[in-house]
């Protein structure tokens, strides 16, 4: 297995992901998506909108980022989404208390500890409150990992969402938040969404869109970071179906990994231990990151939780009323939420291959799905005389009015097919004498590093075959 730093480090030099703001020494927990890195992002949401909204019962929806406050009091988000938070006098660092313990018992692991590991991991699965994270600490008087000592603040409960401003004055009546999740865009605008389309229970909403939260520990590239997109579809059912539901969504979101390149042996399910205080079923699909598994996409069955919270809060009914038996009741939501970002390191994680090519030659190649390759076809003249820049410039020309593409002119064929192996180019077209006598090109296949000639003009039929598979 490779390392993280492998990743992170292609990501950069070739474009697909730049620490923000980075000539001010960068930014913690955002990251800005450089030419490669935005094809790839956006390819990764057309994929995703395209899976949902081809279904004749799934609408769309791109709800605003600033939402009323209200909306936030309604969801428990004002008092129930914060992560338990401790510092430490000396060195000033600080932790999540759950991550801070969960280090702590992998270190009691490590020295076959196994009993106490257990022992202490049992408490934290319990540990609710601050002050029984707080204990956990004291009693096994685990250290600061930076400083070794044991001076810690007590523990407090520190709220993720940001907060910010409305208007000119900034007062508390003023204040409003970015949200920490989109799926509340989709909650208040259930009805305008389920008039105007005409649906019937059951249906989904899409949505695509940013959500911000100020996680304490950012960490592992873009796995935790405090600026993120979702792709989340809440399906509103009858009460009473949502198992149903739920087990058809997981399985829809599990094939749809593998059905875009995800190979099924780095991904499992994680079942919640701890269930949310709106959800009756949960479970996460989780990647195989080279840190460990990591929670990419998760399966939520709501209850009624939010659409009667929000009806309790506005005072405005969000009720289906059956038009065949004439039953009024506030629906149920299977929820399918998925990070954008988490998505497309995943995707590049499970691309990401060292090839021995023979003859003591080595490849770096990413095997994205087609529908991901950021650059779907790359056009070369062989040489940079009689005629072939100009017959390759007016084939790349063509060819990029529909897909991605990219014009290598410099260095020997092979290296060009290198440069391209690494980005996941699927295609590489070059052009060469015989083009200039019969006009035939030849395409290289990226995985089978086969070559084939055909005639140029059949060219773009061939790739769009190809790409749309
Ligand atoms: N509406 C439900 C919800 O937001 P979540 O499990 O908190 O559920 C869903 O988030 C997905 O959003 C995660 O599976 C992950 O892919 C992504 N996500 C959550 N927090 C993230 C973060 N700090 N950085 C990047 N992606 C994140």
């Amino acid at each position: 297995m490779f390392k993280l730093d492998t990743i992170i480090s292609l990501a950069k030099r070739r474009g697909f992901v730049f620490q923000s703001s980075e000539i001010y020494g960068g930014i913690n927990g955002c990251w800005d998506y450089g030419p490669l890195g935005v094809e790839l992002l956006l390819n990764i949401k057309k994929i995703w909108w395209h899976e949902m909204t081809s279904r004749t019962n799934i609408e769309g929806l791109d709800a605003s980022i600033l939402m009323h406050p209200k909306v936030w009091e309604a969801s428990g988000h004002l008092t129930q989404f914060s992560d338990p938070m401790i510092d430490n006098k000396i060195s000033k660092a600080r932790y999540r208390a759950d991550n801070l313990i969960e280090d702590f018992i992998e270190k009691l692991r490590k020295k076959n500890k196994n009993d106490l590991a257990d022992e202490c991991e049992q408490r934290l699965e319990h540990a609710q409150e601050p002050s029984d994270y707080y204990k956990i600490i004291m009693d096994y008087g685990i250290n600061d990992p930076v400083s070794g000592n044991a001076d810690w603040t007590e523990v407090r409960n520190f709220n993720l969402m940001f907060k910010t401003f409305i208007g000119p004055l900034d007062d508390a009546a003023s204040t409003i938040y970015l949200r920490p999740e989109s799926a509340q865009g989709i909650f208040v605008n259930f009805k305008n969404v389920m008039e105007c389309g005409r649906q019937k229970i059951p249906f989904g909403i899409a949505q695509i869109g940013k959500a911000f939260r100020n996680e304490i520990n950012t960490k592992n590239f873009l796995f935790r970071t405090r600026e993120f997109e979702q792709m989340e579809m809440q399906f509103f059912v009858k009460p009473g179906e949502e198992k149903e539901w739920f087990d058809y969504w997981k399985e829809q979101r599990w094939n749809w990994y593998v059905k875009y390149g995800m190979k099924p042996e780095k991904l499992r399910w994680k079942e919640h231990e701890k269930l949310a205080h709106y959800a009756n079923y949960a479970v996460d699909i989780e990647f195989e990151f080279p840190f460990g598994f990591g929670e990419i996409e998760g399966i939520h069955s709501r209850t009624d939780f939010d659409l009667s919270a929000h009806q309790k809060l506005s005072g405005k009914k969000l009720e289906y009323i059956d038009a065949n038996t004439k039953e009024r009741y506030t629906p149920y939501v299977v929820e399918t939420s998925g990070g954008v970002s988490r998505g497309l390191m995943a995707f590049l994680c499970n691309a990401y291959d060292e090839e021995d090519t023979g003859e003591g030659d080595k490849r770096t190649v990413l095997h994205l799905h087609n529908s991901l390759a950021p650059i779907k076809c790359a056009v070369f003249p062989l040489v940079n005389k009689d005629g072939m820049p100009e017959k390759a410039q007016a084939i790349y020309e063509d060819l990029q009015k529909y897909f991605k593409v990219q014009y290598d002119v410099s260095g020997a064929i092979g290296r060009r097919y290198r440069r391209q192996d690494e980005i996941g180019t699927p295609y590489c077209v070059t052009i060469d004498g015989d083009t200039m006598s019969d006009n035939t090109v030849t395409i290289r296949d990226r995985d089978t590093m086969q070559q084939e000639k055909i005639n140029a003009d059949n060219l773009k039929m061939y790739l769009f075959d190809k790409l749309h598979k």
